[in-house]
């Protein structure tokens, strides 16, 4: 996610401005840039990379002004590059963005219908001529911005200067946040806390639909209509080490917790609610490449795999396509029989997993087109592909993955319902309650992490166990594959996922109480058949803890622990059970004291064999 810093008051902004990009390092970035309003004008430095490499391009000159904005730049639109870095400006008018923009393709056709030209490939740009156009049209700065945010549809957290007005910045928030932090003829917003609490603990959380004037000595808050809010800052004593995580404990917990924001913005402006249909233009899943595919192959690692095993059965079910799904370092090894019927699907984070990379390298040399599902704008993997469907979960700092996996799964149901309606196989009846289903997930999810209380009575009980079984059938067995990593990967503790199915061809001899057995028990098909399996380790006196959604008691009555989950169509169960799970592998971690967010031995991005 982007980072934006702006200062007015009584020092040299540039200073402070660096300092809270610095702080705001961990949201993840790609590029970074200052505008500061000197007495001789303004002064723009954009780079491409880290602060460090801004740094370098201010060397040693000399920007006294007192007014500023700064941006770290996580690219949604456009690669990451010196000129698409922010801060934008058009004319007098300078801004710093953090969301995406809906309708700026549109915005930007009737600019230039107005005599405006762009320089970067951003959807920000944009703003800031929407903002200059209504300035030269006669209206005030405030009026100006106004106007403009009234015409952006989409998510924006904007800083905006005027050169014209250097007495006043305005901040906007839109679904993006933004905190405003109150200090003595000074005063800072930034998209997050640490950037702010090393000047003033009194600090205001925008709400969406507002606007703040900002000067040295006052804040004026207002709604998008222009009328007064009140301004009610609050003391915070909180120290800027822990804001980085937002208030969280781990990069992990926050990530979890991230993950219906994560879902949100990887849904936004892909899934169309009003035509309840999928708009997917980006993953050139069209026309004859789409009639043409026969076959569809996942490769990918780790928690990705999980991904792509659990795609199989999505997309199988919904298009009727045949799908394989490889790990990676497999199947750069073999002799893969594909060519221009298979579609690969590449899954990765990171967009940089050597063997990930070196999977489509091999796809493609046979034949194969390449679409790939990326959280990282611009990666290796990204830039090899034929298309992108990129998450959008911002960056994941914790070396375990969540929101990247949970937005993982939602860009797979999108292209399965793309395929299915352009292939006839899912009628427009089917699209629109699937498409129903996905929109109440967010909040589903919401309520699930409220009982995050349950689990960690859950992991208080069997923190000390050293050995665990995962268990699914369907759906459902690629989440005990993914709930027993998260255990393994942040604990150290031995946990193996297993198709319930297969315990009685050699996993039932490890069946003991010392052994917490836990089963993914939801409604649907093989729902019969997991209770079987279930009554099966109880028979053997094994302990068992159960994720189900079923109101009944049989479940709950077998089992030694369980956790309810909402009840939704099996299809969209992994979405939610693997919530709690994640949740529990980390509580379990927490209370054996290991490195949560940097576990020994692992690390975020494999990029070597
Ligand atoms: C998952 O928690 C691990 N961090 C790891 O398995 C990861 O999923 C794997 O290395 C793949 O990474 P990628 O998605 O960035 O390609």
């Amino acid at each position: 996610m982007c980072g934006i810093v702006g200062y007015i008051g009584k020092r040299h902004a540039l200073p402070i401005i660096l300092d809270g990009l610095k702080r705001l390092e961990y949201r993840g970035y790609d590029s970074s840039g200052v505008a500061i309003l000197t007495d001789a004008g303004l002064v723009l430095k954009r780079k491409k990379g880290k602060i460090k490499d801004l740094v370098g391009l201010v060397g040693q000159e000399t920007i006294n002004g007192t007014t500023g904005l700064g941006h770290t730049r996580w690219a949604t639109h456009g690669k990451p590059s010196d000129e698409n870095a922010h801060p934008h400006r058009a004319g007098d008018v300078v801004v710093v963005h953090n969301g995406i923009i809906e309708n700026y393709t549109e915005l930007r056709a009737v600019l230039k219908g107005r005599g405006h030209h762009f320089k970067s490939e951003t959807d920000t740009e944009i703003i800031a001529h929407l903002i200059e156009d209504h300035i030269k049209s006669g209206e005030s700065f405030e009026l100006a911005v106004l106007a403009s945010i009234n015409q952006l549809k989409g998510s924006f957290a904007l800083g905006i200067m005027h050169t014209k007005s250097p007495d006043r910045l305005i901040a906007v928030r839109e679904a993006s946040p933004l905190v405003i932090g109150f200090g003595n003829t000074e005063n800072i917003f930034a998209s997050d806390m640490p950037a702010i609490l090393p000047y003033t603990n009194n600090m205001l959380f925008m709400n969406d639909g507002t606007v703040a004037v900002i000067t040295a000595d006052s804040v004026k808050l207002l709604d998008f209509t222009g009328s007064p809010l009140p301004v009610n800052p609050k003391h915070f004593d909180i120290n800027p080490a822990t804001a980085e995580k937002g208030g969280y404990k781990h990069f992990m917990q926050k990530e979890i917790f991230e993950q219906p924001q994560a879902i949100t913005d990887t849904m936004r402006d892909r899934l169309l609610f009003d035509k309840k249909e999928i708009d997917l233009n980006e993953a050139g899943l069209e026309g004859k490449l789409l009639h043409a595919m026969k076959r569809i192959n996942f490769v990918a690692c780790g928690t990705s795999y999980h991904a792509g095993l659990t795609g199989k059965y999505i997309i199988e079910e919904m298009t009727g396509i045949p799908v394989d799904v490889d790990v990676a370092s497999e199947f750069r090894y073999k002799t893969p029989l594909l060519g221009n019927e298979t579609l690969t699907i590449a899954i990765s984070q990171s967009g940089e997993t050597a063997d990930t990379l070196a999977a489509i390298r091999l796809a493609k040399k046979h034949g194969s087109r390449i679409l790939s599902i990326c959280n990282v704008i611009d990666s290796t993997i990204a830039r090899e592909s034929d298309h992108v469907l990129y998450t959008h979960a911002g960056p994941e700092i914790s070396v375990a993955s969540t929101k990247a996996f949970t937005s993982q799964l939602i860009a797979i149901y999108l292209i399965a319902i793309h395929i299915g309606r352009s292939i006839g196989r899912i009628s427009k009846q089917q699209a629109s309650l699937y498409i129903d289903t996905l929109v109440t997930i967010p909040s589903l999810l919401d309520n699930l992490l409220k009982q995050e209380d349950k689990i960690i009575a859950l992991a208080k009980e069997y923190a000390k166990c050293s050995d665990f079984l995962y268990l699914g059938r369907g759906i459902s067995y690629p989440v005990a594959l993914e709930g027993a990593l998260k255990l393994k990967e942040i604990s150290y503790i031995h946990a193996e996922g297993y198709p319930a199915g297969e315990i009685k061809h050699g996993p039932i001899a490890l069946v003991n109480r010392d052994m917490p057995v836990v089963f993914i028990a939801v409604k649907g098909r093989v729902f019969e058949k997991i209770k079987n399996n279930i009554e099966e380790v109880k028979a053997r006196d094994g302990r068992i803890i159960s994720f189900t959604n079923t109101g009944n008691n049989d479940i709950q009555n077998l089992s030694d622990s369980f956790f309810l989950l909402p009840e939704i169509d099996e299809l969209f169960t992994p979405i939610l059970s693997i919530v709690p799970l994640q949740l529990l592998a980390y509580h379990i971690a927490v209370m054996n004291g290991t490195d949560v967010d940097q576990p020994k031995n692992l690390a975020k991005s494999v990029t070597v064999e």
